[in-house]
Formats: C-alpha cells, sequence, structure tokens
C-alpha cells in the first residue's frame, strides 16, 4: 500500500500532557492545574507540574522526532503561558518558548502544526464564566492574533480547536474533565462559545495571512452492534434515528455550524430543551462558517448506541433521551475502548461526503497499552498492530477518494492522560517519568519505517 506522495506523517502531543514546568517563567494557572490539584479528579493525584518535562527538554525531544523521520509535528500552546491572565498582559518568556521550539522543528525539516486551544483554558477566565460566557469567544481569538503575530512568519498550519465536544461536554456536561461542571445548560452554551472563538480566531489568523486553518474534532462513526462487525447490517427504524440523533450532537454540532454555517436540528432541539437558545444571537452562524482549509479528526474508536424508550440522556450528551450508549464486541486497548479499525475509514468516507469540498486530515489515533521496558526495548506489539490496521484503512480511505492529507499518530511521547493520569501510556516512545528518559518503542521504529518508504 503506497501512500500519495505529499502524504503528511507525524505525530501529536498538547501542551499540558507534556510541557511540565508549571510555575515557571511566569506562566500563570489553567483550570487544569486547578483541576489536577482537586482531590479525587484524577487517577493517582497526578498532575501536570513536571509532566514530561518536555519545556526543558524540548530540543531533544525535537532531535528524538528527526530520528524518527516525523515530518510534521503537531503541539498546543498554552495559553496561561502566552497571556497568564488570559487576556492583557503578555508573557515574553512564554511566546519565546514556542518561538525556539519552532526554530528547532524547521531547523530539524519538521513542519509545525499549531494548535491554539487543547484545553488548558486559563483559569482567571474560568472564573468570569470560561467558555460559559461569551466573552471568552473574544478572548481567544486576540491570543490567537498575539501567538500568530510571533509564530506566523515560520508557522503555516494553524488548528483554532481541539475536540470542542470534549471540552464543553466532559469540562461543562458530566464533569470528568476541567473544569469539572456539570450542567447541560453550561455544556451546550460552552459549545456554542468555543465554536464562535473558532470563528473569531479563524477570521483574524485568515486576516493576518495563515495559510492553512482546522478546526480539530473527535469524530466516530455512530454504529448500532449489529454494525459494528457488519458494515452491511440495516438497522431497525427507532436504533437508526438514535445513531442519527447521536452523530448530530457528536460532530455535526461543530462540523455543520463550522462548514455550512447551520445547526442540526437535533441540536437547536437539545439546546431549546436544556437552557434554551438565549446565547445564540443573529450573525453567530455566519461568524463560525469562516472559511477553513481541513478538518481533522481525531478517532480513536466508534460510538456504539441503540434506542432504548425511557432511558434519560446522559450527562455528557443533553439531547440522547432514550439512547442507550453499548459496547462494541471487539478487543480492547488498556483504556477499555473497542479496536475497530474500519470505523476510520467509514468515517472519512461519511465525513467526505457531508463536506466534500474540505480536505481531511487525522490529527489523532493510537492506543494506550499496558507497556513496560525490558533490557532496554519496548514490545508493544499490540500498538503496531493498532496503527498498521488503522493506516490500512487510511489507505483504503484514500484509494476510495477522500481528500485525506497526512495522519498524526497521538501520541509521540507517553504522557499526562488527563482525568486518567499517567497510568495510560500512548506515546510510541515510553517515558520513563522518575529519571525522564526517552526509549522509542517498536511501533516508533516500525512507524519511523513506514514514513521512510511512504508504505504499508
Ligand atoms: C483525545 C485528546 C488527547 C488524548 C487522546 C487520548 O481526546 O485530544 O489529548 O488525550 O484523546
Amino acid at each position: 500500500m503506497i501512500f500519495p506522495e505529499d502524504f503528511v506523517w507525524g505525530a501529536a502531543t498538547a501542551s499540558y500532557q507534556i510541557e511540565g514546568a508549571a510555575k515557571e517563567d511566569g506562566r500563570g494557572q489553567s483550570i487544569w492545574d486547578t483541576f489536577s490539584h482537586t482531590p479525587g479528579k484524577v487517577a493517582g493525584g497526578d498532575t501536570g507540574d513536571v509532566a514530561c518535562d518536555h519545556y526543558h527538554r524540548h530540543a531533544d525531544d525535537v532531535r528524538l522526532m528527526r530520528e524518527l523521520r516525523l515530518a510534521a509535528y503537531r503541539f498546543s500552546v498554552s495559553w496561561p503561558r502566552v497571556l497568564p491572565e488570559g487576556q492583557g498582559r503578555v508573557n515574553p518568556k512564554g511566546l519565546a518558548f514556542y518561538d525556539k521550539l519552532v526554530d528547532e522543528l524547521l531547523n530539524a525539516e519538521i513542519s509545525p502544526y499549531v494548535t491554539l486551544y487543547h484545553w488548558d483554558l486559563p483559569q482567571a477566565l474560568e472564573d468570569r464564566g470560561g467558555w460559559t460566557s461569551r466573552d471568552t469567544a473574544h478572548r481567544f481569538a486576540e491570543y490567537a492574533q498575539i501567538v500568530h503575530e510571533r509564530l506566523g512568519d515560520r508557522v503555516s498550519h494553524w488548528t483554532t480547536l481541539n475536540e470542542p465536544w470534549v471540552a464543553a461536554y466532559l469540562g461543562y456536561g458530566n464533569g470528568v474533565h476541567a473544569p469539572g461542571r456539570r450542567d447541560p445548560a453550561a455544556a451546550m452554551r460552552a459549545a456554542h462559545h468555543l465554536l464562535l472563538g473558532h470563528g473569531l480566531a479563524a477570521r483574524a489568523l485568515r486576516e493576518a495571512g495563515a495559510r492553512s486553518l482546522m478546526l480539530v474534532v473527535n469524530s466516530a462513526p455512530v454504529l448500532t452492534p449489529a454494525q459494528v462487525n457488519d458494515p452491511e447490517a440495516t438497522p431497525g427504524e427507532a436504533d437508526a434515528a438514535a445513531a442519527h440523533r447521536i452523530h448530530a450532537l457528536l460532530t455535526r454540532q461543530f462540523l455543520d455550524p463550522a462548514v455550512h454555517g447551520s445547526y442540526p436540528a437535533e441540536v437547536l432541539d437539545a439546546a431549546a430543551r436544556n437552557g434554551g437558545l438565549g446565547h445564540v444571537q443573529d450573525g453567530d452562524l455566519e461568524l463560525i462558517n469562516a472559511p477553513i482549509d481541513q478538518i481533522g479528526i481525531n478517532y480513536y474508536n466508534p460510538c456504539v448506541v441503540e434506542a432504548s424508550p425511557g432511558e434519560p440522556a446522559d450527562a455528557a450528551w443533553p439531547g440522547s433521551e432514550g439512547v442507550r450508549f453499548a459496547t462494541a464486541d471487539a478487543p480492547t486497548t488498556a483504556m477499555g475502548w473497542p479496536i475497530v479499525p474500519d470505523g476510520l475509514s467509514r468515517l472519512l468516507a461519511r465525513l467526505s461526503r457531508d463536506y466534500p469540498r474540505v480536505g481531511l486530515m487525522v490529527t489523532e489515533n493510537g492506543a494506550a497499552f499496558d507497556d513496560v521496558v525490558q533490557d532496554g526495548r519496548v514490545r508493544d506489539r499490540d500498538r503496531v498492530a493498532y496503527l498498521r490496521g488503522h493506516l490500512r484503512e487510511v489507505h483504503r480511505a484514500i484509494e476510495a477518494g477522500a481528500d485525506l492529507r497526512g495522519y498524526l499518530v497521538w501520541s509521540l511521547l507517553d504522557n499526562f492522560e488527563w482525568a486518567e493520569g499517567y497510568r495510560r501510556r500512548f506515546g510510541i516512545v515510553h517515558v520513563d517519568y522518575p529519571t525522564q528518559a526517552r526509549t522509542p518503542k517498536d511501533s516508533a521504529l516500525w512507524y519511523r519505517d513506514v514514513i521512510g518508504r511512504n508504505r504499508l
């Protein structure tokens, strides 16, 4: 299986998950500092205070990326490192860090893919309502411009948000992520303001000359249990309706406004029943509908649902009344996530159909397993199988005509896996936290060779 000549191969990380140096060089506090330091919120009481210490080890980490032949590195900028209070005063040392990182990447011939928001909202903004407040969308656009002013001469690829669904519904809906609020109305407001922030920032970046703009969503095909192992299975009417509604809440909620300038009826209905639509103002959808070049897709597993009359809405899914979230009949990763590689090609086919004029990129895909270092080596056969299986589907999607431009593995390094702390290892490079030693796993060496040959 040969990939297109200009296919982009790389890896991804996020600021709070790897940087550490939480109190250094003037960095302000983020909602994830507050959350992880609140007892009971993160497994093992883990925090991102030190994480992979990437803030101090970036030069070595870039060298490692080069050895792995990565052509692209997707990282995120920590908003409170740049603007400690979220607005106003800029922290020059914060910007200087990313400036240096970008230079190192370019010297190593690695394209930087910058994500402006990967969940570490400045705590000062959360104190004023966070994403439930419309003001945060405007503050986000200002922050985006500040970062672009500094890096825009060297960075072409800009992502506004990572996974707004997760930020809104796990952050403000079921409270599993920072800021840990549990309020369906707040979650729906947050989702809209995240989208507004995306639109405002995308416009500002474009005006400032950004060449390539991307919105990254966590997406998945929504399947009935029978469809997991049989793509041809025809679900009954009620199950099909349940899947249709959940697809609208998960994916179309974000991509329809961004790409088509409209909300699906299912989302408007859920919002109307959860706090109302007062926060959606005239003109918002035009602002959100700023042209983007690519949709970034983070895919890990399918979403499996069936109709279940009387079922109350899940806390993370306002509007999901009458739907039961089911498990897939498939082997699982250490996260308990089912491994369904062809879910990726099914998803890519659907997105190509629904958003035909926008390019696609797999911006995250990967798996956690219980890796161990033995004689200086990590024999992570499961991860190689996972990646191989998904890359086959990527290839299949391209053959079927998807405008798929690249693939970024999650993650370069083992890191702080949010509410799961450090116990879940997603890296292709193993990190020994006490010594910060990096050991490329077998999957990293395998991936390096795939990249080198541009084929599977
Ligand atoms: C995604 C996140 C990423 C990582 C993976 C496992 O939802 O974007 O930071 O935690 O899941």
